[in-house]
């Protein structure tokens, strides 16, 4: 598996140290307009280059990441769709709005835009995530998730006008990690309230879902005024009484029903919270079998309750 890696910044890191653990990726190029952005990948320096393009008319990759600011997903994902035959794992959010999936979607005649567009919803990977999921499919008993709060706080205020440079907003880019998250858990219907705060720095969304027969509701709130990070979800089964809580900053989880404690979940504190991510994220994609929220249709349903008016139902998929 030859990988180009596009946008060599602070997540560029994570992805770097996930790929040189497989024995099946090669790191073919990398690519940053900034001069200082080549990296060593195991020992060994790749050739660097200052644009997309420049790599692609010297290189047929298997499989191009893209790890740039968010605006620039949709033009560099359609530039390697259409100038290499490579899969393209992009970071989420895969658009910054539903013209530009609209867009993407368009491609579809021309490429197998389905085939080889995936989105990088890490959050859907993350170790509790999928303990709790787990947890939840072994107990039809427990009855439908009836609310879930989820509150992800990141230090973005230190980074001033280069964090909405690279994030856009507070609901952009944490949003979208509470939706995939989500998605796990629920099925989404609709965005029903939004409002941002802070300047975009700041936002309380709400979404509806289904749940086995029943529906909820959402509530996510989402800042980067602080100077630490912090995420954390509760999902209440209301019928059974049941409560899973799960921390996303510490990768731990428990479930209770009043004072009792029905299940837990915890970690040996070795792999950095990103690395939990990006392991199985990878091990997804390159299996030859990705996990559906990867795929293009699953991106597009996220995006459209993501960029939604609400109130004014849910758009088309
Ligand atoms: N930082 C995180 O924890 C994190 C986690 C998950 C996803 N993401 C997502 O990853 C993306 C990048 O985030 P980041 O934190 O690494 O940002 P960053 O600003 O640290 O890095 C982005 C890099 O892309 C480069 N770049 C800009 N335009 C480019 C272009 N046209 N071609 C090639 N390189 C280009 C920049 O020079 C920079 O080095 C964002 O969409 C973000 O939402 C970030």
């Amino acid at each position: 598996m030859r990988v180009g890696l596009v946008g060599v910044g602070i997540i560029a890191a994570t992805h770097l140290a996930v790929l040189a653990e497989r024995d099946d990726v090669e790191l073919e190029f990398t690519v940053d307009p900034r001069p200082s952005g080549a990296v060593d990948f195991r020992g060994a320096v790749p050739p660097h280059y200052g644009s997309l393009a420049a790599a692609l008319d010297l290189h047929q990759p298997d499989l191009v990441v893209l790890a740039t600011p968010t605006e620039t997903h949709a033009e560099l994902a359609t530039a390697a769709l259409l100038r290499s035959t490579a899969g393209v794992l992009v970071e989420k959010p895969l658009v910054h709005d539903l013209a530009t999936l609209a867009g993407l979607r368009a491609l579809d005649g021309e490429v197998d835009v389905r085939g080889r567009l995936f989105t990088a919803h890490h959050f859907a990977f993350s170790p509790e995530v999928e303990w709790a999921a787990e947890l939840l499919a072994g107990h039809p008993d427990w009855g439908p998730v009836t609310t879930v709060t989820s509150a992800f706080y990141d230090p973005y205020v230190l980074r001033g006008p280069e964090a909405f440079a690279s994030y856009v907003s507070s609901w952009m880019d944490s949003g979208v990690n509470q939706l995939s998250m989500l998605t796990r858990f629920v099925e989404l219907t609709e965005l029903t309230s939004a409002r941002e705060t802070d300047g975009g720095a700041s936002a309380w969304c709400s979404v509806g879902f289904r749940s086995r027969g029943g529906t909820g509701t959402a509530r996510l709130r989402s800042s980067w005024l602080t100077g630490s990070s912090s995420k954390e979800s509760s999902l209440v089964l209301g019928r059974s009484g049941v409560e899973v809580w799960i921390d996303h900053t510490a990768m731990t989880g428990f479930a209770a029903r009043g004072g009792e404690l029905l299940a837990d979940f915890g970690n040996d504190g070795r792999t950095p919270r990103k690395v939990a991510h990006y392991r199985p994220l990878y091990a997804s994609l390159l299996s030859g079998r990705p996990d559906p929220v990867l795929g293009f249709d699953a991106t597009a349903t996220i995006t459209a309750i993501h960029h939604a008016v609400p109130g004014a139902g849910r758009p088309p998929a």
